[in-house]
């Protein structure tokens, strides 16, 4: 399987990806995606990944930059296609792609979202506390756990179908720099497992996720 990574920060999800024992054998990271310069970018470099930017900034309307993304993501499945899949794989999986949204911090489009299959992972067990302060929302409401989803994305913000959840006890002194790192933890061998899945042969159904192992 064909994996585009799209990151915007530190890139740790990506890095457990990277290092991941599978990577290279049942699925392959493609290229990685930013939509600014980040430390992400260059743990792919490091890594001999390709990498490819396409900020906001440089478009004058959203919808426009979505397509740029959309496109861009194109690019890297197809500039991949003479991977030889079948020998990756062992010849047992077909060859698919994903794309995987990895502390990617923008809302993706009609066009991205219609044009791939983009999962998503969550530093919070939804549906609640969505959006981007996850863990300072959890914190603040007093929860005593919380955790991380991996879910598909759609249209809305964190809304789509859960694939997996990953609960996290929440420690009387707790900060939200704490607790965002042990949910990164998690966060981490939840993404590794689901990628897997789907390389792996996990599908999507509309909102069903199916997992035939
Ligand atoms: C993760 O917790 C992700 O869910 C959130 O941002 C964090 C990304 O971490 N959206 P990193 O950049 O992979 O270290």
């Amino acid at each position: 399987m064909q994996v585009v990574v799209l990151v915007s920060g530190s890139g740790s999800l990506l890095q457990a990806l990277i290092d991941d024992d599978a990577h290279g054998k049942v699925y392959e990271i493609v290229a990685v995606g930013a939509d600014r310069e980040c430390t992400g970018l260059e743990r792919a470099t490091l890594a001999g990944i390709p990498t490819f930017t396409v900020e906001t900034r440089h478009f004058p309307e959203r919808s426009q930059w979505d397509t740029a993304l959309a496109d861009a993501i194109e690019r890297a499945f197809s500039d991949a296609d003479d991977l030889d899949l079948a020998a990756l794989t062992g010849g047992d999986v077909a060859a698919r792609q994903l794309v995987v949204s990895a502390g990617f911090m923008k809302i993706l489009g009609a066009q991205t979202l219609s044009r791939h299959t983009v999962i998503n992972t969550h530093p919070a067990l939804l549906p609640s506390f969505p959006g981007a302060h996850g863990v300072r929302d959890a914190l603040a409401h007093g929860v005593k756990v919380t955790g991380t989803t991996c879910h598909v994305v759609d249209a809305g913000v964190d809304t789509g179908p859960i694939i997996d959840q990953r609960v996290v006890d929440v420690r009387a002194d707790d900060d939200e720099e704490s607790l965002h790192e042990r949910i990164k933890v998690e966060e981490r061998t939840m993404l590794v497992d689901v990628v897997r899945g789907f390389a792996r042969g996990w599908s999507i159904n509309g909102r069903t996720v199916s997992i035939n192992e």
